[in-house]
C-alpha cells in the first residue's frame, strides 16, 4: 500500500535496541533487520562502504542542505575555545570536525574518529584545514581517559551495536567539565509533517538513493534505523545514568533532528 508508511517503533521495541537486550538476545538490528550481535558492525561497514563516495552529496540532496545548519548548531553547543582538543566520534567525512577546527585554530586539535576506511578517505580528499583523521571503533576509543575538552557525535550513535558503550567511551575520554553533543535523527512532533516525512523517507529516499549511489537497500535501512531509535527523553535518561550532567535537548526542523548537549 502506497500510504502504509507509519513504521515508528513503539517504546518497547525502541528499548530493545539498547545494550541489555542486544547482549541478552545476541541480536542487533540494522534498520528493521536483525543480525547476530557480532555481525552488526560488519553490516554497518558494508553500508558505508557502499555509499562513501556519494555520502556528502546524498546528505546535501536528501536534506536540501539543512544538515550543515544542524551540524553548526550542534557544534555551537560545545562552546569550543581556541587551543581546545576536540574529538568527533563517528565523524565520517569530517563536516563537524571542520567546524570545530575553525575555532580550535593552529594550537588546538580537531580529530575525526571513524571506523570506516572509505569514509575517512573521502574526508581526507576534502583537505580540511586543521582536521586529523584516526580510524577506530567508537565502542573502544583509542585515546586515554580525559583527553578531550569537547566531543561531538553526529548521526553516528544510531549505528553502534552497543549504544551505551559508545556513550561510556565518550564520557571516559572527555575531560571533567568537558562538553559533549550528540546530533541524531528523531521523530517529528507534528503528525501531518510526520506523514509527509514518512512518505518522503520510504517512497522517495530509496529511489533517489538507488539512482545516485546504486543502492536502494542502503537508503531503505537508513530511514528504518531512525524509526527504531530511542526518543529524546529516553536518550537523556541513558546519558544521565552514564554520569553526564546539564543535559539539554534541542529539537531541529520539527524534531527531524535533535541535539543532546551535556557536560561531564
Ligand atoms: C551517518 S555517518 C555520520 C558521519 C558524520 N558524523 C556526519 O554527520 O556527516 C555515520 C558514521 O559512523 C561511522 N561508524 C559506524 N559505526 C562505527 C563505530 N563502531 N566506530 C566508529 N565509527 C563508526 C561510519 O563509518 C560513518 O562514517
Amino acid at each position: 500500500m502506497i500510504f502504509n508508511i507509519n513504521k515508528w517503533y513503539n517504546k518497547k521495541k525502541r528499548l530493545e535496541q539498547l545494550e541489555n537486550h542486544v547482549s541478552a538476545t545476541r541480536t542487533a538490528n540494522f534498520g528493521f533487520t536483525p543480525y547476530a550481535e557480532s555481525d552488526k558492525l560488519k553490516r554497518v561497514n558494508r553500508h558505508f562502504d557502499t555509499i562513501a563516495t556519494r555520502y556528502d552529496l546524498m546528505n546535501t540532496i536528501l536534506s536540501a542542505g539543512i544538515h550543515y545548519i544542524w551540524k553548526k548548531k550542534a557544534v555551537k553547543t560545545l562552546m569550543i575555545k581556541p587551543e581546545n582538543r576536540v574529538l568527533d566520534v563517528c565523524g565520517g567525512t569530517g563536516d563537524m570536525a571542520c567546524l570545530s577546527a575553525s575555532i580550535t585554530g593552529e594550537k588546538g586539535i580537531s580529530v575525526v574518529y571513524d571506523i570506516n576506511r572509505k569514509m575517512i578517505r573521502q574526508g581526507e580528499k576534502k583537505s580540511l584545514k586543521g582536521v586529523t583523521f584516526v580510524q577506530g571503533d567508537a565502542e573502544c576509543i583509542s585515546f586515554p581517559d580525559e583527553s578531550f575538552d569537547a566531543i561531538s557525535i553526529g548521526f553516528g550513535i544510531r549505528n553502534l551495536t552497543h549504544l551505551e558503550t559508545g556513550f561510556k567511551e565518550i564520557f571516559r575520554v572527555l575531560k571533567k567539565e568537558g562538553s559533549m553533543c550528540c546530533l541524531e535523527f528523531s521523530k517529528p512532533d507534528n503528525s501531518f509533517f510526520r506523514f509527509l516525512y514518512d512518505f518522503y523517507s520510504f517512497r522517495l529516499m530509496p529511489l533517489i538513493g538507488g539512482l545516485i549511489t546504486g543502492s536502494k537497500e542502503a537508503y531503505t535501512a537508513f530511514p528504518e534505523s531512525i524509526r527504531a531509535f530511542p526518543l529524546p527523553g529516553e536518550l537523556s535518561l541513558i546519558l544521565q545514568k552514564i554520569g553526564f550532567k546539564d543535559i539539554k535537548i534541542k529539537k531541529l526542523t520539527n524534531g527531524i533532528a535533535v541535539i543532546h548537549s551535556a557536560r561531564k
